[in-house]
């Protein structure tokens, strides 16, 4: 396929491949790191995240607060500064290696080929410009349409995100618009060029939770119409429970756990994500329950500890796993990778029972079936 798709007058600035086998990823992360130089050392804030993305799917990335959600996505978009950030690994996009692309290349993907939904469409959009212009700016540069055409699109646009009277609104300005109204636009100016993936970095935070399940079904919808592949970035696993393909869990810079969504409920490897579950409300929760949040803090991403950087707030941790770092592997389903010595098998760890005297450092329960214990904590290894 040359240049976009549509383009009418615009020149092709470099080719994307025509993806024959749908089966094929849009999106190939390998080996990603980003860190960053500060004064007081080193920000591993991506630390060696492999991952693939299909078309028209949607991959949910989840973790707690600084666990490197936004560092990630924004290094898959090639959208960090370049002072004091230090990078490596490669990020294939429809056959491109985005990472090699030269900054004027990278700009014609971004909105055409790959877009963004920013947590905060106050900043993310521009105050002193009409929200019509916003979107119609994007539909020029990369489809070159004229005036006219972009005018009429954009109201077809925000009206698809279910903007009401968007003849009349595609004049207002962004603080004219309510919360929710706002990250319609935002969705609208990332859906303007038809995309073939969309990151969302957590897309509802600050909106309430009615708002939240529309802009989220809204994306939904949208993405199967156009085929889409979405990237959904949120601290709630419950956000992404029913609307994510595919589930990779961060804790401190790493992948820990990615498995199809329904293996990962079904089949909790690792603590860490076990412990994200626990601290979704539900419905079946007596009001006033407090939620289960995850004690202890995430590791100082300078000096994170040796082994597993989970271990000082893991309730199965062992000595083993304060000495030796687990890497991610597989054992049986090779779709369901986790990085853990002892992973929990259907609620269960895997974990040596703590001894019953003396100061045994595990709070771990004692597996309880032969069955519940089928990993075995020193399974070979196998690459993702
Ligand atoms: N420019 C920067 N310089 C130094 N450290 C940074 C920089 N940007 C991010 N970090 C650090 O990188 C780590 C990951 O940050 P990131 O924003 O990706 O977390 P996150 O998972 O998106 O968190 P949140 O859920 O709060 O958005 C954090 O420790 C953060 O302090
Ligand atoms: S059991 Fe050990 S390896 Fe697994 S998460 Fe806990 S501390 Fe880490
Ligand atoms: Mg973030």
């Amino acid at each position: 396929m040359i240049g976009r798709r549509g383009t009418k007058g615009a020149k092709p600035v470099f080719e994307f491949r025509d993806i024959g086998d749908p089966t094929e990823p849009l999106l190939v992360v390998d080996d990603l790191h980003t860190s960053f130089r500060t004064g007081r050392g080193t920000v591993r804030a991506v630390d060696g995240v492999s991952l693939t993305v299909k078309a028209g799917t949607t991959l949910g990335i989840v973790g707690e607060s600084g666990s490197g959600k936004t560092v990630l996505s924004r290094s898959i978009m090639g959208l960090l500064p370049t002072r004091d950030v230090i990078k490596s690994g490669t990020v294939h996009f429809a056959g491109h290696d985005l990472t090699a692309l030269e900054p004027a290349q990278l700009r014609q993907v971004w909105g055409a080929e790959l877009s963004m939904i920013f947590q905060d469409p106050m900043t993310a959009l521009n105050p002193v410009k009409r929200i019509g212009r916003q979107i119609t700016e994007s539909l020029r540069l990369h489809l070159g349409m004229n005036r006219a055409e972009a005018d009429a699109t954009a109201v077809e646009l925000l009206r698809s995100v279910g903007i009401p009277s968007p003849e009349d609104r595609v004049r207002w300005y962004p603080f004219q618009l309510s919360g929710g109204m706002r990250q319609r636009v935002m969705i609208a100016i990332a859906l303007a060029c038809a995309p073939r993936l969309v990151m969302a970095d957590e897309p509802t935070t600050g909106l309430d939770v009615t708002v939240q399940a529309q802009i989220l079904d809204l994306l939904g919808e949208l993405q199967r119409e156009r085929h889409m592949a979405v990237i959904l970035v949120t601290h709630d696993l419950g956000v992404v429970a029913n609307r994510a393909d595919e589930i990779v869990v961060m804790y401190a810079g790493r992948v820990v756990e990615r498995a199809p969504t329904h293996t990962l409920f079904a089949n909790t490897h690792m603590p860490y994500t076990r412990a994200l579950m626990d601290s979704i409300p539900r419905l079946s929760d007596p009001s006033g329950v407090r939620l289960q949040a995850i004690a202890g803090r995430p590791p100082d991403l300078i000096h994170p500890p040796e082994g597993c950087r989970f271990a000082p707030r893991c309730a199965y941790a062992q000595d083993k796993c304060r000495e030796s770092d687990p890497p991610l592997r597989t054992a049986g389903s090779p779709d369901h990778l986790f990085a853990c010595w002892f992973p929990l098998v259907h609620g269960t760890s895997t974990a040596p029972p703590a001894p019953s005297s003396g100061n045994g450092s595990s709070s771990a329960p004692p597996p309880t079936s032969a069955a519940d214990t089928a990993i075995d904590p020193g399974a070979e290894v196998q690459s993702p």
